[in-house]
């Protein structure tokens, strides 16, 4: 049973596609105020678990922590932060009572989750002027179900976004490019993508080339020969630079986003000064979109939508404001930390704590989001209103584009920030990790939380982004990154380079990232019924053992699809691991001399050995998977080599399509395999 209640006027997210009667009743659920802004606040049994929230810190049970849905550029994802790129406001309380509840609000929304009080769970946001909807369900399962029934259908990228992509910030030429696809090809590691990150572009001027690229649809085309896709890089800030075509045509047209006394809002970004598209306008977004074509016109399959929450490293306004305050504290202050209680020629001196936080918060600072305005068309609305829906929106511009420019094809696209409802438009990866193994854990969490809220098409920047990675973190983060729809090496400017041919021994790299390929009929079919059906890919193992108790404490491993288990290692010089088994299971492993060791074990905690260069997974009681021969990209992967591993007697039921079009039959493109 789906409610759905309205506080106030609500802003149109479009998160939710179906429409749903509103009820005038309060909810079954927990208490609601109205009176300072809103709060939902619901006494939380002992024993309640709290799933959801997507892309968040801690847990897969949310509880104990306090979580802000406010879209925030942070690069520094440690524990006590609050914030990350996404907006993701659906929960679920597990427990005596089950239900789940989705807020759709585009501001700023607290969930304290038993932090201010234990027992307490309270969500609460400055206006009251919200949506809320309320599933009843016996299951987490079922409520993730009915949840998903009215935000639409998950995006479907092409079969080649389920091959390897290598990344990393600060490749600028194309020999760059050409050496990362021979480092690949010559060592026989699999890859299907190359990211360009955004040194391809001319001034980070977005829809635009470096001059590096003389003849950019011969050079498209020289890698896909190779089996190789590029996928470009595109940046919220359009550069303002007079004779830019995007630059001139938004001013023109009105395009931008718009300060209260209608100038073009101007945020610095990559390329300096830039101002924001509004993509919350249907014509500007329209415009914004068909931008895309400078680059599918080259060749081009596939983008990443980057700084979209958006990113604002100061404005002209927060500039100055900084300036006048050092100015202020070079003329009266001391350099003690609490001057601002003295005077100085009866100005107020400014103390040095004062002139740090001001210069700390210049970035992405939320005076800089009341700065400026969208217009829908029917509303203008200051953008703080509406923060968390400018990722959705901008990525949205592309996938309404891409069915413009070809309404039978697939495209690859992902976005760093999103709301929900962006699942149907592309998937995310989760930003701006560090190589630290505890980021290798973290990132395994988000996974059945963003399947909740739609995401299908996630992944982790693998190896770590920030800092610098070390061979045996790379291949247990790569172990991880076998099973995740996204799986990119990624890097930051600066760092150690961690393309996999860096390291001694490739071999362990064409290995494991072979065994990708090796269940890519797999993993592709379980990525296509979850989409289709409005299931998960992922999910905790409560939810599919609900009556087991000790299923619904584990928090590192999950299950994905119908048959297997996943228990990656997330510890340094972890020669193996404990691991939990809710029912009897196969357990396998992908050895390095391409043999298959498989090994019943009983329910129970067992500890299992897992060297560096092997990939394990569990394959359920009575079922198996199919298996293809190694290749090194999807298109060379042989559906003829097939075999099944797991339960003698089992059936699988594939779903295979070209990869490409989007004829999704179900019932057309299923097959049942025996073992
Ligand atoms: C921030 C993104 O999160 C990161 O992946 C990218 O490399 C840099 N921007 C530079 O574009």
């Amino acid at each position: 049973m789906i409610r759905k209640y309205i506080y106030g006027t609500p802003f149109e997210t479009e998160a939710v596609t179906r429409h749903i009667d509103s009820e005038t009743s309060a909810p079954a659920y927990g208490s609601i105020s109205t009176e300072n802004g809103f709060a939902f606040t619901y006494t939380m049994d002992d024993d309640d678990i709290i799933y959801g929230l997507g892309e968040a810190n801690r847990g897969i049970n949310k509880r104990g922590y306090c979580y802000i849905s406010d879209c925030a550029d942070d690069p520094n994802h440690t524990e006590d932060k609050r914030s990350l790129y996404g907006a993701h406001n659906f929960l679920i309380v597990s427990g005596k009572q089950s239900f789940g509840l989705f807020f759709d609000y585009p501001a700023k929304l607290t969930f304290d989750i038993g932090y201010t009080r234990m027992d307490t769970l309270r969500v609460s946001c400055e206006n009251a002027d919200l949506t809320l909807y309320v599933f009843d369900g016996d299951t987490p399962d079922g409520i993730v179900k009915q949840f998903r029934s009215i935000i639409g259908h998950s995006y479907i990228p092409p079969k080649f976004a389920f091959g390897f992509g290598q990344s990393r910030w600060g490749y600028k030429t194309r020999e760059d490019f050409e050496k990362v696809a021979q480092g690949y090809r010559q060592n026989h590691i699999p890859l299907d993508m190359i990211y360009m990150d955004i040194d391809y572009m001319d001034s980070y001027k977005d829809f635009t080339l470096s001059s590096e690229f003389k003849d950019f649809p011969e050079f498209v085309r020289e890698m896909k020969n190779q089996n190789i896709r590029l996928i470009p890089i595109i940046d919220a800030g359009v550069k303002i630079e007079d004779g830019y075509d995007v630059y001139e045509e938004g001013v023109k047209n009105r395009y931008f986003c718009q300060r209260e006394d209608g100038s073009d809002f101007v945020a610095a970004v990559w390329p300096g000064d830039t101002h924001f598209p509004d993509v919350l306008n249907p014509e500007a977004r329209k415009w914004f979109g068909d931008k895309y074509r400078f680059l599918t016109e080259q060749g081009i399959e596939g983008f990443w939508n980057d700084m979209n929450e958006p990113a604002i490293f100061y404005s002209p306004e927060g500039l100055e404001e900084a300036k006048e305050m050092a100015r202020r504290f070079s003329e009266t202050g001391t350099g003690r930390w609490d001057e601002s209680t003295s005077e100085t020629d009866g100005e107020e001196a400014v103390g040095l704590w004062q002139l740090n936080d001001k210069l700390g918060s210049l970035a992405n600072s939320a005076e800089d989001y009341r700065r400026f305005y969208h217009n829908t068309g029917s509303q203008r609305i200051r953008h703080d209103k509406v923060h968390n829906l400018y990722g959705f929106n901008m990525t949205r511009a592309a996938g309404e584009a891409f069915d413009r420019i070809d309404p039978d094809r697939r495209f690859l696209m992902f976005s760093r920030s999103s709301y929900i409802g962006m699942h149907r438009y592309g998937g995310i990866w989760t930003g701006d990790n560090q190589s630290w193994w505890s980021h290798l854990l973290l990132n395994l969490k988000m996974l059945p939380s963003l399947n909740m809220c739609g995401f299908l098409y996630i992944g982790a920047d693998l190896g770590g982004f920030g800092s610098d990675t070390t061979r045996d973190l790379l291949l247990r983060f790569l172990a991880l990154g076998v099973f995740t729809p996204l799986m990119r090496n990624h890097a930051a400017l600066g760092t150690r380079e961690q393309e996999c041919y860096q390291f001694e021994n490739t071999e362990d790299f064409r290995h494991v990232i072979g065994v990708r390929y090796r269940l890519l009929p797999y993993l592709y079919s379980e990525y296509m019924k979850a989409a289709l059906n409005d299931d998960m890919y992922f999910r905790p193992l409560a939810f599919v053992y609900p009556e087991d108790e000790m299923a619904s404490r584990i928090e590192d491993q999950l299950m994905l699809g119908s048959e297997i288990m996943i228990a990656p290692v997330c510890e340094q010089n972890g020669k193996g691991r404990y691991v939990y088994l809710p029912e009897e299971m196969k357990f396998i492993k992908f050895l390095p001399d391409g043999t298959i060791y498989e090994e019943v074990l009983e329910k129970g905690v067992h500890y299992v050995d897992i060297a560096l260069n092997e990939v394990p997974l569990f394959i359920r009681a009575g079922r198996c998977i199919p298996v293809a021969d190694a290749a090194e990209c999807v298109d060379e992967i042989s559906m003829d080599t097939l075999r099944m591993i797991g339960y003698k007697g089992a059936e699988y039921v594939l779903y295979d399509d070209d990869g490409v079009h989007k004829d999704y039959d179900l019932a057309k493109n299923c097959r049942t395999l025996k073992f």
